[in-house]
């Protein structure tokens, strides 16, 4: 296949963005049914796609969109939260994604934080995507230091699913969700830079001016572990859509 790089669809504000990619999230789970398979969905945390989720599920709730039968696949997990602890990344999923989008709880795989020997638990996740045909689409975000889950700067993107050290920076941004930041996880278990490449489709959501320069690195810049994010580069099917502000520095 011809590589062309990531389309960019550039709208004026978060809301429209929003709106832009549960369009074309609903249309890779159609695009999938029509190819015979059972739909799976790639799905990011974080606040970026929340609008997004919140899109979709409104489809769900007024009948214009039916997604009983789809697979929900979680981009990362943290190591060494609490079986109950609602920050977990499968409790967060459990309450934006599989309950207003009326999936099946049973079809959330999420990496598993907790399993003795991170690899095996790695390469058991990517064999489960693998078993279930492989993900449609893919939702991610962009950290602000250019990660892609929490494949952070110097990532090989040759590896699958695997544990990770935090980077401080990330710790710092995702704090605002613990009451001491010393709480935060260091580490967790992401889809390495190789299975997020595998997805069919990337739907990358970037909003606001925090994100504008690793946007700008990731899509502008070269292919470098530096910049985890310019993977996307070497995808054939990627679509970025972006707020003014996120794209503010592309150009
Ligand atoms: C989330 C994830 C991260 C976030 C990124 C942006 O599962 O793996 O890569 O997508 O940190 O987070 P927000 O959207 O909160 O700015």
């Amino acid at each position: 296949m011809k590589v062309t790089g990531p389309r960019l669809v550039v709208l004026p504000e978060p809301g429209a963005v929003a709106d832009e990619a549960a369009r074309v999230l609903l249309d890779s789970v159609g695009e999938a049914r029509a190819a015979g398979r059972t739909p799976v969905v790639g799905v990011a945390t974080g606040s970026t796609p929340q609008p997004l989720y919140a899109r979709v599920a409104e489809a769900v709730a007024t009948g214009a969109a039916d997604l009983a039968d789809v697979w929900a696949v979680a981009l990362d997990e943290y190591v060494g939260l609490a079986a109950d602890d609602p920050r977990r990344y499968r409790a967060e999923l459990l309450r934006t994604v599989v309950g207003p989008w009326g999936l099946d709880p049973g079809r959330l795989l999420v990496p598993d934080a907790d399993a003795p020997e991170p690899d095996v638990a790695g390469a058991a996740y990517d064999a489960r995507i693998a078993a279930l045909g492989g993900v449609d689409v893919q939702v991610l975000g962009i950290g602000r230091n250019g990660h892609l889950g929490f494949n952070e700067p110097g990532a090989d993107a040759g590896r699958g699913t695997h544990r990770v050290r935090l980077a401080e920076s990330t710790r710092e941004a995702n704090a605002a969700h613990f009451p001491d930041p010393r709480d935060v996880p260091r580490e967790a278990l992401t889809q390495g830079l190789a299975t997020i490449l595998r997805a069919r489709r990337l739907l990358l959501v970037a909003t606001s001016e925090a994100k504008a320069p690793a946007l700008a690195a990731a899509l502008r810049g070269p292919v470098h572990p530096d910049c985890p994010a310019s993977v996307l580069q070497q995808h054939p099917d990627v679509l970025v859509v972006a707020d003014e502000a996120a794209a503010g520095l592309l150009r």
